[in-house]
Formats: C-alpha cells, structure tokens, sequence
C-alpha cells in the first residue's frame, strides 16, 4: 500500500514539475490612434503576470507574502489610455531601441554622426519620445508566456538600421524570465530593458524606502549634472552607492552627496561584478514587512537602480492611489547609459548578421 501511494506522490510530482504555465490572451481596448491592443496573463501556482502589447509591459505581477496572501507588486494602470497619457514613467514597459541616456542624442558609426530627438536635459533618454514603451507590439503565445515582437523601422527615431526585436516572458515556478533577441540591417546601437517599477509590500502601499537592498557591485558609473556618465568607473566603498551589504534603501538616500542631488537620489548604473558569466545577480531585494524578496540575475553588465524619486504625485495609478516620490524602484539590467560615446565601456553596436542576445530572471520568494 505504502509503496503505491508513493508511486502516485512521485507521479504527481513529476506532472507538477512539468507542469506549464497557463497562457490566456484577452482584447485590451485601443490606443488612440485605433490600434488594438491585447493583455496576455501567464500564471503559475506562484506568481501571475499581465503583460499588454502596449509597449510590451508588465502591468501586474501578483506574489504571495509571507503569509502566502497575494498582491500585485509593480506600479502601473488600468487602461492603454493611462499608459499612453503618461510620457515619463515608463512604467512596466520594454524601453529602447536605446534604453537610458546617449549624450546630446549623437553618437558615430562608422564614421557617421547620428543625431537622436532629445527628450531628457538636452539628452536621448529610452529611445526618444516614440520610442518602443509606445508602439503596438504583436503578441503570441509561447509555452509558458507570451512572445512580443517588433520591427522598427531604417530611421525610427533617428536611429539607423531596420532592427528586429523579440521579448520573451516566461513563468516558471517563482521566478519570471525576460528573454531579448534584436537583429539589424545596417550598423546600429541598441539597450534594451524592462522598466517596472517594484513596490514589495504591494502597489500602492507607501513608499519603498524601508526595502533592503543589495547590488553586488564594487563600482558605479557617476554622472555629469545632466545624469551622463562621466567616464569613470568609480569605487563605491564609503558612498551612499555601496550596497555590497544588504541596506535599506532610504537609510543615506537624503546624506549630503553631489551624485545623489543630481538624481535627487538614486538613479545611477552600477557595474556588476560577476559580469562576464552567464547569469549573474544584479540585486536582491527585501521588504521586512511583507517577507517578499525578490532576486535579479541577468547576462547584462550594468544595472540602472532608479528609487523612483521622479514620481511627484501627479500619476494615479491601479488601485487609485497618487504614486508619490519613491512609491517604486526599478532594477533596469542594461549596458551601460551614454555607451555609444564611451569606447571603454561594453559595446552596444550590433552589425547585420549578429543578434544581441541577453536574459533577466526575476524571482519572487519570501523570508
Ligand atoms: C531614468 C530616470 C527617469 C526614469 C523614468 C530611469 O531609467 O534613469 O532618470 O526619470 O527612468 O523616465
């Protein structure tokens, strides 16, 4: 008897380590210029993620606290009219072709200067201001998520090539998987990444300032007054910057700090140690409170940590709530901002014939 209920308890393990995730696709109104967008759900027993065609973004994540009750986790909207009503946040979206900053909107291939619309401090910030977090993105069903695609246009944005990009989302167990594949038919730049913005106690609930957070990094990139890397990769030992140890993230976001008054606290790309090696952490999360944690590994170099500090209270978003200043924070896996203008720097070039390859793993648990 024994032996046969032990053979049911294997069985039954094995069809829940095989088991996929549900995928469902449902119509998600229109954006408006009349384009249909769609919201696809993808949910394991763990986490459920809507991801929209809108840009590509994530609009919900729901995690279990410690207690095992769900919330949802990101910041974002209701509708496609209050994702496209709101030019600066960028909430949940896949921002690109060139994600953070290029100095002054120029940059050289080849020997051929390229000017970017400007949208940032007399700066490019996330691809310009029709950049990919505003186009329609085709979506389909993949097992275990949903797969957007994207062409962009020879001069979209100023930027030269037609560039192809695949962005997978994937669920399983715990963790959500964003896979990124772009191709190019002339020489071009690309960074792209996912710019949720996290709230661990739940979206909406205060402010994230008590999260504890660790960036495995012993340098950081500081910036110029216009948030533009200097050049150099500085030590983070005895700043605000060094989160080597778990640290809370409000505990010296307000010390007296040039590089903190610049991004009016952090917003700053750190450069990760165990670059170079596949997967490797770019930070661990933790809200005391709510027992959530949540882990990033990525194949990327850098990570941009913004505290949300830009949030002003003019965005109301889900559940109704006023998003004040650090109401999130976003953990942007990336190379490097301005990297077209920095030849120290890892490269962002991609010729015809490559294909820009990278990975970030998002993983929910709690303590
Ligand atoms: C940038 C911030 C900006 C935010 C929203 C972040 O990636 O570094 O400066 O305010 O995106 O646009």
């Amino acid at each position: 008897m024994k032996f046969k209920y032990a053979m049911v308890g294997a069985a039954v393990l094995l069809m829940s380590s095989l088991a996929q995730a549900g995928v469902s696709k449902a119509p998600w109104g229109k954006t408006a210029d009349g384009k249909a967008v769609e919201i696809f759900t993808v949910s394991d027993a763990d986490l459920t993620v809507r991801i929209t065609t809108f840009g590509a973004r994530v609009v919900s994540i729901e995690a279990p606290d410690k207690n095992g009750k769900k919330a949802d986790v990101v910041l974002g909207y209701d509708n496609v009219a209050g994702y496209e009503g709101d030019t600066s946040t960028y909430f949940g979206a896949i921002v690109g072709r060139y994600g953070n900053r290029i100095a002054k909107g120029t940059f050289s291939i080849d020997g051929k200067t390229y000017h970017v619309p400007l949208n940032n401090h007399g700066n490019a910030l996330h691809g310009g201001p029709a950049g990919f977090s505003s186009k329609v993105w085709t979506g389909k069903e993949i097992p275990d998520g949903v797969e957007m695609s994207l062409v962009s246009p020879d001069g979209d944005m100023g930027f030269p090539g037609t560039l192809t990009v695949h962005v997978s989302y994937t669920v399983v167990g715990k963790s959500l998987h964003i896979k990124y594949a772009a191709t190019t038919t002339k020489p071009t730049v690309v960074n792209l990444t996912n710019h949720s913005y996290f709230n661990l106690a739940g979206d909406g609930k205060g402010n994230i300032l008590g999260t504890v957070l660790m960036i495995p990094a012993d340098r950081y990139t500081p910036v110029d007054a216009t948030q533009i890397p200097t050049g150099v990769l500085a030590p983070v030992a005895g700043t605000p910057f060094d989160f080597r140890k778990p640290t809370a993230i409000g505990a010296r976001i307000n010390d007296a700090n040039e590089q903190l008054k610049i991004g009016s606290g952090y917003d700053h790309n750190w450069v990760l140690n165990g670059s170079g090696n596949g997967l490797h952490v770019a930070a661990e999360a933790y809200d005391p409170a709510s027992g959530r944690t949540l882990t990033v590994r990525t194949t990327q170099p850098g990570v941009q940590f913004y505290a949300g500090n830009f949030l002003d209270g003019t965005k109301t978003g889900k559940f109704g709530v006023t998003y004040q200043k650090n109401a999130g924070f976003c953990l942007e896996t990336q190379h490097f901002p301005d990297s077209p203008n920095e030849p120290k720097f890892p490269s962002t070039l991609l010729k015809p014939g490559e294909v820009m390859l990278s990975e970030t793993v998002f993983t929910f648990g709690v303590k």
